[in-house]
């Protein structure tokens, strides 16, 4: 792998930061997630297991680190509820699940207004970002701002949800399940259809809270079939 991009986004943090919590909207069908979450789960409050065995706690900055040793891919999941402005996050925890049945999952912030959107819509649009367009991933992780605004999009096939132009593949999911996940939620979607766009088909990474590209495959690059 190789650093084309080495930036690391300490003019504009990216990281999933709110300053306070707010209620989550109400329960949606197929949402086992239990909101009045047992309070020894709430983030601030440390369990016995958020300890090593010896003992220390680990840091959260400690965690972010090393956890962020794990390059991924990045997607823009984006949804629109009947009648409401379109919702979209910039995601790297996107994550291929089952073929039979088709599912696919992601985790995100429970306290993400993006998410409350793609809840209520219970249809999500699964954008894999092409290595052009880390300004877009930055765009939809940034606060404040319209995410659309000049935007190019069309909707996804079967549930309407933005399919984002240039991004090198798009899943198209219901909600199938939505789980607890200490801070997080981890959302698993029944996949209704998906593609790939034409082109080159280069991945935009992240790794080390950077943006990277792939380097060209080695002569023995082939992997083994997950
Ligand atoms: C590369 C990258 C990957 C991200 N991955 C996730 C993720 O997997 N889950 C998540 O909740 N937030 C993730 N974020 C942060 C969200 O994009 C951002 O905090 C969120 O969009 C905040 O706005 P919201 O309240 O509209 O969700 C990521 C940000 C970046 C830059």
């Amino acid at each position: 792998m190789q650093a084309h991009t080495k930036q690391a986004l300490e003019d504009k943090p990216l990281e999933d930061k709110h300053p306070e919590e707010e209620p989550l909207a109400e329960k949606l069908p197929g949402d086992t997630s239990p909101e009045d979450e047992r309070p020894d789960e709430r983030p601030d409050k440390r369990r016995r297991d958020d300890m090593p065995l010896g003992g220390k706690p680990l840091e959260p900055a400690h965690l972010r680190h090393v956890l962020g040793h794990f390059c991924t891919g990045i997607t823009v999941i984006t949804a629109m509820e009947n009648g409401q402005p379109p919702v979209g996050f910039a995601c790297q925890s996107f994550v291929s699940l089952s073929l039979e049945p088709p599912l696919v999952s992601f985790s995100v912030s429970r306290l993400s207004r993006s998410w409350r959107g793609i809840r209520r819509a219970g249809r999500f649009c699964v954008n894999i970002l092409h290595a052009e367009q880390e300004p877009l991933c930055r765009r939809f992780a940034a606060t404040g701002a319209d995410r659309f605004a000049g935007v190019e999009w069309w909707p996804s096939p079967v549930t309407g949800s933005p399919r984002l132009a240039g991004a090198l593949a798009w899943v198209d999911c219901t909600i199938e399940t939505v789980y607890p996940g200490g801070d997080h939620r981890i959302a698993v979607g029944r996949v209704r259809d998906l593609d790939i766009a034409d082109g080159e088909a280069e991945p935009l990474l992240f790794f080390l809270a950077g943006f990277r590209r792939t380097a060209p495959p080695t002569p023995s690059a082939s992997a083994p079939t997950p």
